[in-house]
C-alpha cells in the first residue's frame, strides 16, 4: 500500500547546527510509527516541518501522492496533518472550545456557537476529560491542557496525527486512556507518528520505528523485531547501563524540618525531616499534591497551617526569594511556565536566579557567569550551538537541563527536584542521575519528586508516598518493594516501614 505521507531527503539547518540531514521516512495508513532519538536529535524539527512551522532547506513532503509545500501551519492542517506538540501552542485567555476550534470554526462565516459547544463536548467525552467546553484554559492543569491539545487534533478528520511526547505530563490513568485512543485511531486507518523517550510506551503503541541520531536517520524497522538494548545502542551510539549509581554517602544532621504543613485544598499535615547528604523520594500519582506541598516550602504559596525550620531557624517564605536566601531551591516540572525565560540565552537563564554571586561592585562579571554556565552545562550534557543561544531554540530536553542548571547555580543547601528527568533522553538521564549523586556527596540534601518508580527506588534513601494530599506511607531503603509503594500511592493501604 502506498504510504499516506513520505518525507524524502529532508534537510534543515540552523545557525551552528544541522538539525536534519537527508532524512527520509514514510507513514502508513493504520500504523503507528515511533520516532526515537536523543535530546536534540531532530524529532521535533520533523514535526515542525510536517506542520508548516519550519520549511525544509532541501527535500520534499508528499501527502497522498501529491508533493506539498507548507508555507504556514494552516496549509499543513488543510492537507490533513494534525499534531499534538511537545510545547503547547494555545491561548490561556480563551476557553477550551475556542482553543480547539481556533482557525477552523464550523459554520462558515457565521460562527455556530451551539455546534462548537456540542462538538467540543463530544470530543472531550471521547477522551474522558471532565471539564466543560466553556472553561477558560488558564484554569486547567498542565495535564488538562494537554487533553485540550489532543481534542484539538481530533477535531479534524486528519489522515496523519502526530504526537510529540504526548504522555510527559499525563497521569498513569490518562496515559492508559491515550493508548486506547491511539489504538482506536489506528483501527480507523489513520497514520500516527508517536514520539517518546519511554521504551515501555514505544513497545506498547508502535508498529514501526525510525531512529534519528544527530539529525540523521540511523535505522528503522518493525517494533516486533527489535529489542530495547538495540534501540538504545542506535540512539546513543553506545550501550547504556540503566543501573542507578547509588553512592554511599554519609548522612549528616537535619537541615530541613517540615511539620504539619497544610493548605486549604491541596495538601494536609505534611511532616518530614531532611538530612545533609540525603535523597528523600516523594512518590505519588499525578495530582497527589506533591508539587503543591513543595512549592509551598519554596514560598510560591502560603500554608494555612504548619511550620518550616531550615538549619535550626524558623522559615516562613513569602516568596521564592526568601527560600533562596535561606538556601532552598526548587526545580519546577513545568519549564515553560516557571522555569526559563525563553528568548534569553542559556548563560542569562542559568545565572538569572543567582545574579548576586556574579556581581563585582555595580557590574556583573561575565567571565564568572560564563564559568558557572559552562561548569553546569557540561555536567548536565546540555547540547547547544553556544552558551549564548536563546533557550527557545533548544530542544525540549535541553531546555529542561537549563532549568536544572539555573537552580543549581544558586548553590542551595536543599534542592527540590520536581520530575527532573521528564523529557530527558536515556543517555542524559544517566548523566542527571549521576549528578544528583555527586550533589549529595558534596553535602547537599535533595527532595526528589518523581513519578518514575525505578528512578525514586534507584536514587532515594527514603521514600514518602503521597495520596490525595497526605503522606500515606514512609519507607526506608531496602524495606520497600515496588508493589507496596504503588499500593500506597493508589490509596489501597497505608504503610509505615520505620522511615
Ligand atoms: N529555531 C531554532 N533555532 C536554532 N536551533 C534550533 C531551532 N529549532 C531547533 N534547533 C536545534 O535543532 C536541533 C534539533 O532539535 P529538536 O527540537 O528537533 O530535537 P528533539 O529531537 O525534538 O529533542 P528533544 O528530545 O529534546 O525534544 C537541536 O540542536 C536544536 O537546538
Ligand atoms: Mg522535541
Amino acid at each position: 500500500m502506498a504510504p499516506v505521507l513520505s518525507l524524502s531527503h529532508i534537510s534543515k539547518g540552523f545557525p551552528g547546527v544541522q538539525a536534519l540531514d537527508d532524512v527520509s521516512l514514510t507513514l502508513e495508513r493504520g500504523s503507528v510509527t515511533a520516532l526515537i532519538g536523543e535530546n536534540g536529535a531532530g524529532k521535533s524539527t520533523i514535526v515542525k516541518i510536517l506542520t508548516g512551522i519550519y520549511t525544509p532547506d532541501a527535500g520534499t513532503v508528499n501527502v497522498e501522492g501529491r508533493d506539498r509545500r507548507f508555507a504556514t501551519p494552516k496549509d499543513a492542517w488543510a492537507a490533513g496533518i494534525a499534531a499534538i506538540h511537545q510545547e503547547t501552542v494555545m491561548f490561556d485567555e480563551l476557553s477550551v472550545q475556542e482553543n480547539i476550534f481556533m482557525g477552523h470554526m464550523p459554520g462558515g462565516r457565521l460562527i455556530d456557537r451551539t455546534a462548537i459547544r456540542d462538538r467540543t463536548k463530544e470530543l472531550l467525552a471521547r477522551i474522558d476529560a471532565d471539564f466543560a467546553p466553556e472553561t477558560p484554559l488558564k484554569r486547567l492543569s498542565v495535564a488538562q491542557k494537554h487533553m485540550v491539545e489532543i481534542a484539538r487534533a481530533l477535531s479534524h478528520e486528519a489522515a496523519v496525527i502526530i504526537m510529540d511526547e504526548p504522555t510527559a505530563s499525563l497521569s498513569r490513568h490518562e496515559i492508559g486512556e491515550l493508548f486506547s485512543l491511539v489504538d482506536q485511531l489506528r483501527d480507523e486507518g489513520r497514520a500516527i507518528l508517536f514520539i517518546s523517550h519511554k521504551f515501555d510506551e514505544i513497545f506498547r503503541v508502535s508498529d514501526r520505528w525510525v531512529c534519528l541520531r544527530d539529525g540523521r536517520k540511523v535505522g528503522e524497522g518493525l517494533t516486533a523485531e527489535v529489542t530495547e538494548p538495540e534501540l538504545v545502542r542506535l540512539m546513543v551510539g553506545r550501550p547504556i547501563d540503566q543501573v542507578f549509581p547509588k553512592r554511599d554517602v554519609v548522612i549528616g544532621e537535619v537541615v530541613l524540618e517540615v511539620e504539619g504543613l497544610s493548605n486549604a485544598t491541596e495538601f494536609a499535615d505534611i511532616s518530614f525531616e531532611l538530612r545533609r547528604g540525603e535523597i528523600l523520594g516523594l512518590y505519588g500519582l499525578v495530582g497527589a499534591g506533591r508539587s503543591e506541598a513543595m512549592q509551598c516550602v519554596f514560598g510560591l504559596s502560603q500554608p494555612t497551617r504548619g511550620r518550616i525550620v531550615m538549619e535550626g531557624r524558623p522559615l516562613a517564605p513569602r516568596a521564592p526569594g526568601d527560600a533562596i536566601d535561606a538556601g532552598i531551591s526548587y526545580v519546577p516540572e513545568d519549564r515553560q511556565e516557571q522555569g526559563v525565560v525563553l528568548p534569553l540565552g542559556i548563560r542569562a537563564n542559568i545565572t538569572l536566579a543567582s545574579l548576586a554571586r556574579h556581581a563585582r561592585g555595580w557590574f556583573l562579571s561575565s567571565s564568572s557567569e560564563l564559568d558557572a554556565t559552562r561548569a553546569l552545562g557540561d555536567r548536565l550534557a546540555v547540547k547547544a550551538a553556544s552558551w549564548e543561544q536563546p533557550v527557545m531554540e533548544l530542544s525540549g530536553g535541553n531546555q529542561q537541563k537549563v532549568v536544572i542548571a539555573k537552580w543549581l547555580a544558586t548553590q542551595p543547601r536543599v534542592i527540590i527536584l520536581d520530575e527532573p528527568t521528564k523529557g530527558i533522553d536515556i543517555g542524559s538521564k544517566a548523566a542527571v542521575h549521576a549528578f544528583i549523586g555527586e550533589l549529595v556527596a558534596d553535602g547537599l540534601a535533595v527532595v526528589l519528586i518523581s513519578s518514575e518508580l525505578p528512578e525514586v527506588m534507584g536514587l532515594a534513601d527514603r521514600i514518602l508516598v503521597m495520596h490525595e494530599g497526605r503522606i500515606v506511607a514512609r519507607f526506608a531503603r531496602d524495606a520497600w518493594s515496588a508493589e507496596a509503594i504503588v499500593a500506597a500511592a493508589t490509596g489501597a493501604v497505608a504503610a509505615d516501614r520505620a522511615a
